[in-house]
């Protein structure tokens, strides 16, 4: 396998500037090595998913004999919640809870209530849809604040195909309707774009979701994992995507909501609303990257595409107390140098890597 790039994706002398280690700041703000701040705290709650997208939890793999971890393995809600705070107090403002499937974690509304209680905090959640019409009451009560809603086709077949065990999008159709009737708004919806599986399903997707008040986003098929046969090949560059739409619905391009907004936002000239673009492999965000990551075992990952994490759990089963576990995050962040989708090659792509079910999205 070639080492050659597999694309010009972006002009490694305009991203990254790599600054000397940082201090916390005179604000206070703790900085990466590339002086990158803190922000987004993504929690996963399980490794085990009801689906078994093709692009992500293959059956190959993900077949009855997987090892998923066991329940003691698993950070308790209370182990989440103490982890949580010490994060918001190092800056974090954003918590997603995602998985797997988050939903299938028991009493995760629970878990939902002990994170709404922290101040200052967004609290969201990345799910497939299909147990929110049972749950969306409740975890709107519960303190979550929105959800994104994976959904890849509108077409039975497709999206079947995709996820690989039979769920009808009816079912996740219902879900996003039952978490906007419960206030868990705005929703966003994911689509995952695949080429030669799903990408003619585009302009369907953007027609159903046009006006509906939902953000729908395309996300690049990306390489993360060991499992899902990534290949350039089948990635469908933003920029095709949004020629694609714009051609029946003029587009123009909108400022971030905020620095280091994953989707490049485009909204309708006709005032439908809005779309978003997470170009990972075309166009890399790293040099803006405010997100990390702690799995359901509790290690904690500086990168979505990192092979190897750091075990927080035994810190905090070891006794620590709060301030060294405050120091502990702290230094990861600061030495945190990670910029995957900026040096990704073919070499990268075929790395053994942690899964997207493990981490979470
Ligand atoms: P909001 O703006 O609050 O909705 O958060 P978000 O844009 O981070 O949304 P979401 O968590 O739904 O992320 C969308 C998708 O973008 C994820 O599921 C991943 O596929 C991808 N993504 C998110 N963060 C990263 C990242 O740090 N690196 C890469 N390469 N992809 C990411
Ligand atoms: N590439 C891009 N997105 C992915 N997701 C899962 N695997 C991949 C992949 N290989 C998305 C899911 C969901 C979010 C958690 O991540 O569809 O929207
Ligand atoms: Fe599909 Fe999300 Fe489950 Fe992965 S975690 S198999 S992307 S539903
Ligand atoms: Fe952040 Fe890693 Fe994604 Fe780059 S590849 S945006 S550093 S998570």
């Amino acid at each position: 396998m070639s080492s050659e790039r597999i694309i010009p994706i972006v002009n490694l002398s305009q991203s990254s500037p790599a600054t000397p280690p940082a201090e916390e700041t005179p604000t206070g703000l703790l900085l990466d090595s590339r002086g990158r701040a803190m922000h987004d705290l993504r929690i996963s709650v399980t490794d085990r998913c009801n689906f078994r997208c093709v692009y992500c939890m293959p059956k190959s793999v993900f077949g009855k004999d997987y090892p998923f971890l066991g329940r003691k393995e698993l950070l308790s809600f209370e182990e989440i919640e103490r982890v949580a705070r010490s994060f918001v107090q190092h800056g974090v403002r954003k918590i997603r809870i995602t998985g797997g499937e988050p939903l299938l974690r028991r009493g995760v509304e629970d878990l939902v209530a002990m994170l709404a209680n922290i101040q200052d905090v967004e609290l969201t959640l990345t799910t497939n849809g299909v147990l929110l019409t049972r749950m969306a009451a409740r975890l709107k009560a519960a303190g979550l604040d929105r959800v994104t809603v994976s959904l890849d086709a509108l077409d039975d077949a497709v999206f079947k195909a995709m996820n690989d065990v039979d769920f009808p999008v009816s079912d996740v159709l219902a879900g996003i309707d039952a978490a906007a009737a419960a206030g868990l708004a705005p929703l966003k919806i994911n689509m995952v774009v695949k080429r030669g599986l799903n990408d003619h399903g585009i302009l369907a997707m953007a027609r159903h979701f046009r006006g509906s008040g939902h953000i729908l986003r395309f996300i690049e098929f990306m390489d993360v994992g060991a499992s899902n046969g990534w290949k350039m090949d089948a990635v469908v560059p933003s920029r095709e995507i949004v020629e694609l739409i714009g051609t029946e619905f003029p587009l123009e391009p909108i400022d971030p909501n905020y620095e280091g907004e994953v989707a490049a936002r485009w909204r309708y000239l006709d005032g439908a609303g809005e779309i978003g673009v997470i170009s990972s492999v075309t166009q890399a965000f790293c040099s803006s990257c405010s997100r990390i990551r702690l799995s359901t075992e509790g290690r904690l990952y500086t990168c979505l595409f990192a092979q190897h994490g750091h075990d927080l759990r035994a810190l905090l089963r070891g006794g620590a107390n709060d301030a060294q576990l405050a120091g502990f995050i702290g230094n990861l962040w600061r030495g945190r140098s990670d910029r995957y989708s900026e040096i990704r090659t073919a070499e990268t792509a075929a790395l053994r890597k942690i899964e997207m079910s493990y981490i979470g999205g």
